[in-house]
């Protein structure tokens, strides 16, 4: 969808459908003050008698208001003035967008920043507004291409407001972009998106952008390295694994970059140790780590940041031929540490492993991986929060932060020497897997030892990056997290 500004008085804009925001016991906007005006009283009316609802998430259309330029007008509640928060506003958008989405429409104007809240600024609220309401906006037709008489997504809106909204508005476009990106690979089945797919993606994007380099290895370029963790994951599939490198360059050589890692199973069956019909369904997801780190690369390059930054796909399926790694194995991954593979479910952390020492070539500044690693993040912060653990106060707390700024939440997790012991092992320096209590602290466990020297982040996405059943798919996150995070450290 274009998205552009438009400074003039909303109530002369020529479009489909025009977009306010209400709120309970706030002011009305510019937008609705004007609307009210020219249609005699009818928004304050409406609101009176409730016929519009305040409600946060409520929605109405009105159509042939006197004065209006517009054919309709969707008014969008965002609850109690005084509980509005970025958050909140966030939600409203969404429901806008949604309610936008429904309708066969082809364009619109959207007015809803111009609440105020929080001592936010314009920018930010519109920054929120453009991105969510292009996240509605999404439709998957790969395998199911659009009906005639379902409606197509938008083609384009415009947002009120002037140039000096100009680059508010560019970071919401390419942050869409990036949010698009992993959507659409999140939600591909896993006979489309194997690693070779996503591999292709990657030629794809160094094709389109200058600064940017690839490399790709296959196999036997892992086997030189000694990355037997990865391969222990890979032996197992017909589909042939890849680690894929995409660099971008948007600063000076000797500025150390930023390294993501995400993590690519394209499929997850658990392998040997095979996971219930039940539980498997949902594994196409298990690559929204890589489709995470590959739409904030876009983003990135989009904006043409001022920073260096790595990505670094592990792009791999998890299936249990003959020659799969076997519960009870041992296996030197490429730092040299030994692992008892006791699951081959845990394969997520045996990917990440190896692509973290790989990564340590890149002298990197940060080193963040991205992973749909655990169904116990699932049961711990559902599909709201991203977990997060990292070995660096700083860089948690700047990760935090830029998902607060962006509502692309995360919530940290505690790495205490006292949970390490889970993993101890008779046979090898460690085991996979850590037993029942706090499964998302000791998976992160695993990884924090093969980033011992680093400024290490490990995100898990598994509840936040997908919701499964009705029209969820996959959310996109983190990359407004990602892509938040690096936009402030090139400032
Ligand atoms: N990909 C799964 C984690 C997952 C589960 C993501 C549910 C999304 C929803 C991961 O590879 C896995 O299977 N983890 C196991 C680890 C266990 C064997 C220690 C899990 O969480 O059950
Ligand atoms: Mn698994
Ligand atoms: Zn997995």
């Amino acid at each position: 969808m274009k998205m552009n500004l438009d400074n003039s008085p909303p109530i002369e804009a020529q479009t489909e459908c025009l977009v306010i925001g209400v709120t309970e016991g706030g002011p009305l906007s510019p937008a609705a003050t004007a609307i009210d005006k020219v249609s005699g009283g009818t928004i304050s009316r409406m609101l009176e008698s409730k016929d519009i609802q305040t409600g946060l998430g409520k929605t109405v259309f009105l159509h042939g208001l006197p004065g209006l330029a517009a054919t309709r007008l969707l008014v969008a509640g965002f609850g109690k003035q005084e509980k509005l928060t970025l958050a909140r506003f966030d939600r409203g958008c969404i429901a806008a967008g949604k309610a936008l989405r429904n309708h066969a429409l082809t364009s619109c104007h959207i007015c809803v920043h111009e609440l105020e809240f929080e001592h936010t600024e314009i920018s930010r609220r519109l920054k929120q507004a453009a991105l969510a309401i292009h996240r509605a906006n999404y439709l998957y037709t790969t395998t199911k291409p659009l009906k005639d008489d379902s409606p197509a997504p938008m083609q384009s809106a415009s947002l009120q407001g002037g140039t000096e909204l100009q680059s508010a508005l560019e970071q919401a476009n390419a942050f869409a972009a990036g949010f698009e990106k992993a959507k659409i690979l999140g939600d591909l089945p896993a006979n489309i998106c194997n690693p070779a797919y996503l591999a292709q993606e990657a030629i794809n994007i160094a094709a389109r952008y200058d600064q940017v380099e690839l490399e790709i290895l296959d196999e036997d370029d892992m086997a030189e390295l000694g990355m037997d963790a990865f391969l222990a994951v890979s032996r197992g599939s017909a589909n042939s694994g890849k680690l894929i490198i995409l660099k971008y360059s948007g600063a000076e050589d000797d500025q150390k970059p930023a390294v993501f890692i995400g993590k690519g199973v394209t499929f997850d069956s658990g392998g040997l140790s095979l996971k219930s019909g039940e539980n498997m369904m949902q594994m196409k997801y298990d690559m929204c780590g890589a489709a995470g780190v590959i739409g904030a690369f876009v983003t990135c390059a989009r904006l043409q940041i001022q920073a260096n930054l790595i990505c670094i796909v592990a792009a791999v399926e998890n299936m249990p031929d003959g020659d799969a790694c076997r519960p009870g194995d041992v296996i030197t991954s490429m730092s040299g540490k030994t692992i008892e593979v006791l699951n081959t479910d845990a394969e997520g952390r045996l990917v990440l492993c190896d692509a973290i020492t790989y990564s340590e070539r890149f002298d990197p500044d940060v080193i963040i991986d991205v992973a749909t690693l655990t169904g116990a993040c699932v049961v711990a912060l559902g599909h709201h929060a991203t977990g997060l653990i990292s070995n660096d106060d700083d860089l948690a707390q700047d990760l935090l932060a830029a998902g607060d700024s962006i509502v692309d939440r995360a919530w940290r997790l505690p790495l205490w020497e006292e949970y390490q012991s889970q993993l101890d092992s008779p046979f090898a320096d460690m085991k996979n897997i850590g037993g029942m209590p706090a499964g998302v602290v000791t998976a992160s466990c695993f990884l924090s030892r093969f980033a011992e020297d680093q400024r290490w982040a490990h995100l898990d996405v598994a509840g936040s990056a997908w919701k499964w059943g009705g029209d969820d798919g996959a959310s996109g996150r983190p990359v407004g997290l990602l892509a938040q995070y690096m936009l402030d450290r090139s400032k």
